[in-house]
């Protein structure tokens, strides 16, 4: 029980706090991104500039797109928020820009494009027919550009030139390049025809180089925003934010590896401290303070529903675990260096035999690079690639904060390459790997000093 909260109560500050499914929309929950806020601020106060956001799956582009449109967003209307899919056009993305201008009821959720066969009859523009078509001639394209800027302009006109802010989401998700190039030649023109609206794209970053490579002067145009994973600030503030909101304290340690484990990924921050707080929720006694029995129920949680598409991959990585897979994935996933040579991951590897399972047979060094290059194969998930010889790294950067989840689970702490804040608890029942000396001055097995980079 935490302060006598019923069930009802307790949800609803919880959910006020945390999100981890659901994009942030409102600045005060959206931690670490003053910098890029700033910038997509400045931007979209300038004429004819379109802001693409940038970076890996999961690191928050959505959140940061969301925030920025409602914050500049005339008052009158929501934001135009668009999803794009696999089959989504430029022709049917503007529709569906449009026809969420024309009926502002259907504003404040994220219209699919691939839904919206409409015909924007209003403006002049009926595209009900090339929704999904397979490129189209250039011609036809032209002429299609045509009519989606005096669409534009025109609907723009009517809301009397308010500040209208549209966001196209998932765009690295349009297979057709061709289609992608199309918006290329759009952003040119809002800057060349003065169209008042801001748009502002989402994408991975090689969806940022389709677009650029398409058209030789767009990135003019363009303000890119770069999104990397959480500091350890923002994610020591999302954490505490959510225990001020029930005014209780969380160990010390917990609060940690919730940061750690997280690898910045801002979803699994949340979602441990959703799992964490239900614990302390239904624990018999009025708790003020979290235990590591808690915790160990929010990481047990955590697991449980966390993305499928991860969980399969990591399942699929290491079937063969007889054969040491899945401690060589987990030395992997051991340090914040993105690409870790071969020396690094077998360090780490015989460190976490060696501490968390001092009986484990230790592998030699030829057949540990005979795991990791198996690891890079379809068999076992594609899960990791080489960036060059002898290194190695994550196919999908947000699988690192979930190998670190599932080996927590287990009892083995990864990722210690900065010391702990505070001396172990009297009440752990797993045991700890002490503190290796990280980048930062850290003392090994000093867990009193909380040093961590910026
Ligand atoms: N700066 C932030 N502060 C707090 N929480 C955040 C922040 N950014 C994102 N989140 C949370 O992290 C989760 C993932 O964020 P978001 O959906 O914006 O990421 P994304 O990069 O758009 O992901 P995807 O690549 O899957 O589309 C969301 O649940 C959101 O609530
Ligand atoms: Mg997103």
């Amino acid at each position: 029980m935490i302060n006598s909260l019923s069930i009802d109560q307790f949800a609803s500050i919880l959910h006020e706090n945390v999100s981890p499914t659901a994009p942030i929309q409102s600045q005060e929950h959206l931690f670490g991104r003053e910098k890029q806020l700033q910038q997509v601020q400045q931007a979209l106060y300038a004429p004819g500039r379109t802001v693409f956001i940038y970076g890996d799956r999961g690191v928050g582009k959505t959140s940061l797109a969301q925030t920025v449109a409602y914050a500049h967003q005339s008052s009158k209307h929501d934001p135009i928020l668009l999803a794009c899919d696999p089959d989504s056009t430029f022709v049917g993305t503007m529709a569906s820009a449009l026809e969420q201008i024309n009926h502002p009821s259907a504003q404040g959720t994220i219209t699919s494009i691939y839904a919206a066969k409409v015909g924007v009859k209003g403006f002049g523009l009926d595209v009900s027919k090339t929704l999904h078509q397979d490129a189209p001639p250039k011609a036809e394209s032209m002429a299609s550009l045509n009519d989606v800027v005096g669409a534009l302009i025109k609907a723009a006109a009517e809301r009397k030139n308010e500040d209208t802010v549209i966001v196209v989401d998932e765009f690295d998700r349009i297979s057709n390049d061709v289609e992608k190039g199309q918006f290329a030649d759009f952003i040119k023109q809002i800057g060349d025809q003065r169209i008042p609206m801001r748009f502002v794209f989402c994408g991975v970053a090689e969806s940022l180089q389709t677009l650029l490579g398409a058209h030789a002067s767009c990135y003019r145009y363009i303000e890119n925003v770069e999104l990397r994973t959480l500091n350890w600030d923002a994610r020591f503030e999302i954490i505490d934010n959510v225990a001020s909101a029930f005014n209780v304290t969380l160990e010390g340690r917990s609060r940690y590896r919730i940061a750690a484990i997280s690898d910045g990924f801002p979803h699994y921050i949340h979602r441990l401290c959703e799992h964490l707080l239900w614990a302390m929720f239904r624990d018999e006694r009025e708790v003020d303070h979290s235990t590591i029995d808690h915790f160990r129920i929010a990481v047990a949680q955590s697991v449980l529903g966390i993305e499928q598409h991860l969980k399969h991959t990591y399942d699929q990585a290491v079937m063969k675990d007889a054969h040491g897979y899945e401690h060589v994935l987990w030395a992997v996933a051991d340090h914040s260096d993105l690409f870790r040579n071969t020396e690094a991951i077998y360090t780490s590897y015989c460190d976490l035999i060696k501490s968390f399972d001092g009986q484990a047979e230790i592998l030699d060094r030829p057949t540990v690079v005979s795991r990791l290059s198996a690891l890079k194969r379809r068999p076992s998930g594609n899960i990791l690639m080489s960036p060059r010889k002898g290194f190695y790294q994550f196919r999908e950067s947000i699988m690192r904060g979930y190998i670190r989840l599932r080996a927590e689970e287990q009892g083995c702490e990864l990722a210690l390459d900065y010391a702990a804040p505070s001396r172990p608890s009297t009440d752990l029942t797993w045991r700890i790997r002490p503190a290796r000396r990280g980048n930062f001055g850290t003392v090994a097995g000093d867990r009193r000093k909380l040093e961590y980079p910026e």
